[in-house]
């Protein structure tokens, strides 16, 4: 049985897609089976994995309205050394598609069972909104990452977050629970850095992951070549960075 994690903060920008790919391909390095499910209209882990959104057959789309099975929307043998259930603009549709249909939370959950024993970890990469297709993940995961940026307004927004992770535990997914909360874009010379270091240590204490993403500019050059920045520029800093974090989070989660 797989661990399920989902990636989300519905402030836009802080690095969800980046880290849900280049902590998927962490992972699998260290020789986890590992899918990746986006769940982003945007398209971006599925872009960001070298796949080509406008030219999909099936997404997970399919999947959540029942009409195609996860495992024949699942994409494998990618360049990429983990599998991919893609999504892209198709899935604006899901909001409305899936208003009167019975189980709409738990779709991506059931669907994610059929196919739990084939993977060790399932990573999924929540759009920058609390709608129905994050509802869905949080439903069908065991834990939450958090990506977030020391700036100013990292905070607002987390507390409306942290409510839907509890309104869900309480509701339908007693297993949720937050797994981390992972700095990116990180730079540690500013005061501003710092600050918010300090209330996040102080409103998270442990979940606060140890590993912290520089800023680097690999990290956001490598998806215009569809590969994760472990693989486009195994030497960046970035690219460490993740490999640590994969480390971390296998530690901490017993992945
Ligand atoms: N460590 C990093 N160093 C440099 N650039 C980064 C880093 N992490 C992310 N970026 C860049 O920041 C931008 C936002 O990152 P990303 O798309 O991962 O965020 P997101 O939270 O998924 O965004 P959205 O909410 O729109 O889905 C992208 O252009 C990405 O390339
Ligand atoms: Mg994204």
């Amino acid at each position: 049985m797989s661990q399920i994690i989902a990636l989300t903060n519905q402030k836009g920008g802080v690095g969800k897609s980046t880290s849900a790919v280049n902590l998927a391909a962490s992972l699998a390095a260290l020789d986890r089976r590992i899918l990746l499910v986006d769940l982003d209209p945007q398209g971006h882990a599925s872009m960001g994995s070298g796949i080509d959104k406008y030219a999909l057959e099936k997404s997970v789309l399919d999947v959540l309205l029942g009409e195609t099975s996860a495992s024949d929307a699942i994409v494998r043998g990618l360049p990429v050394n983990y599998d991919v259930l893609p999504g892209n603009g198709d899935l604006t549709a899901a909001e409305v598609e899936l208003l009167d249909s019975d189980q709409r939370q738990s779709r991506l959950s059931l669907a994610l069972q059929t196919v739990a024993d084939d993977y060790d970890v399932v990573l999924i990469d929540c759009p920058p909104s609390l709608n129905m297709l994050t509802v869905n993940a949080l439903t069908a995961a065991n834990g939450v990452l958090i990506p977030l940026q020391c700036e100013f307004y990292a905070l607002e927004g987390l507390s409306a977050l942290l409510d839907t992770v509890e309104q869900i535990k309480q509701s339908i997914n007693p297993d949720l629970a937050v797994s981390g909360i992972l700095r990116t874009m990180y730079d540690k010379r500013t005061s501003l850095t710092r600050e918010v270091d300090k209330q996040l240590r102080d409103f998270f204490g442990d979940a606060l992951l140890k590993t912290t993403i520089p800023r680097n500019v690999k990290v956001a050059e490598a998806p215009s070549h569809g590969l994760p920045v472990t693989q486009y520029a195994r030497f960046s800093r970035g690219s460490q960075a993740y490999r640590v974090l994969a480390k971390e989070m296998i530690r901490r989660l017993s992945l």
